[in-house]
């Protein structure tokens, strides 16, 4: 049985005086022994002092992406080891936004996923289509590339999450149904059964993410191929965030 995961991708929101806040709310609503992952994943100066508040509780830190080099001449970058340095246990590699608008692609998005599973993180690995694929029936075709950028025999998923999200179901209100969520999820556990083998591809979990709402997670979640979400715009606020995994604790019952 594959436990759920939720997981909130900030993006560029919140100053720190709300992220401080938001994490003590979510902090605070989380039933108490909840058999569930929860991430929080804020931008990166954020994340030394939420570390802080989060150290003893169950709910886990991540990043929003990182670089594949341990150190060096890198402006602007931060690395793996500096990730796990700042109380991370899992950062996001592939999200759509980082392939649309910072040309993130193929043979970058693997050194990254290989440089954090070196350094001791856990990886969310982001696959999905645009609308433009999905109307020209190719949306197989680009969950399968996706998936051998970065998997393959150099690659364990044990500590690697997929993250579907249709590209056209981010931050516009248009979530995919359960079923089509359903679909293109064991699609890609089929696919994964043929680049490792049915153990791997039974075990890894998949987050469905795009427009999940605290009305929609449990239905999403119920979908048997559906083991959990990365919620963006719900994430930012603890009440929906904590709907969400209320959502996702009823799907597993
Ligand atoms: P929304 O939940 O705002 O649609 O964002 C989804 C997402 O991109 C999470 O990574």
């Amino acid at each position: 049985m594959r436990k759920k995961y939720v997981a909130g991708n900030w993006k560029m929101n919140l100053n720190l005086a709300e992220a401080k806040a938001l994490v003590e709310g979510i902090k605070k609503g989380l039933p108490a022994g909840a058999n569930i992952d929860v991430a929080v994943c804020p931008p990166f100066y954020m994340l030394v002092p939420l570390a802080e508040i989060l150290s003893g509780s169950p709910i886990a830190l991540g990043a929003q992406n990182c670089y594949f080099e341990p150190k060096g001449a890198f402006t602007g970058e931060v690395s793996a080891p500096m990730l796990k340095d700042a109380g991370c246990r899992t950062v996001i590699i592939g999200h759509s936004e980082r392939r649309q608008y910072f040309g993130e692609a193929g043979d970058l998005l693997k050194k990254k996923v290989m440089a954090a599973l070196a350094n001791g993180l856990e990886v969310i690995y982001c696959i999905g289509e645009t609308l433009e694929e999905r109307e020209a029936g190719k949306t197989e075709s680009v969950i399968s590339r996706h998936l051998r950028e970065v998997c393959g025999p150099d690659v364990s998923l044990d500590k690697v999450t997929i993250a579907y999200e249709p590209v056209w179901a981010i931050g516009t209100g248009k979530t995919a149904t359960p079923a089509q969520a359903q679909e293109v999820h064991a699609y890609c556990r089929a696919e994964i059964a043929k680049l490792y083998n049915p153990t791997v591809a039974a075990n890894v979990r998949i987050q469905y993410g795009g427009s999940v709402k605290p009305d929609n997670a449990k239905e999403l979640m119920s979908q048997p191929d559906v083991d959990g979400a990365l919620v963006g715009g719900a994430s930012l606020k603890a009440a929906d965030f904590l709907g969400i995994i209320q959502g996702a604790l009823a799907a597993q019952a």
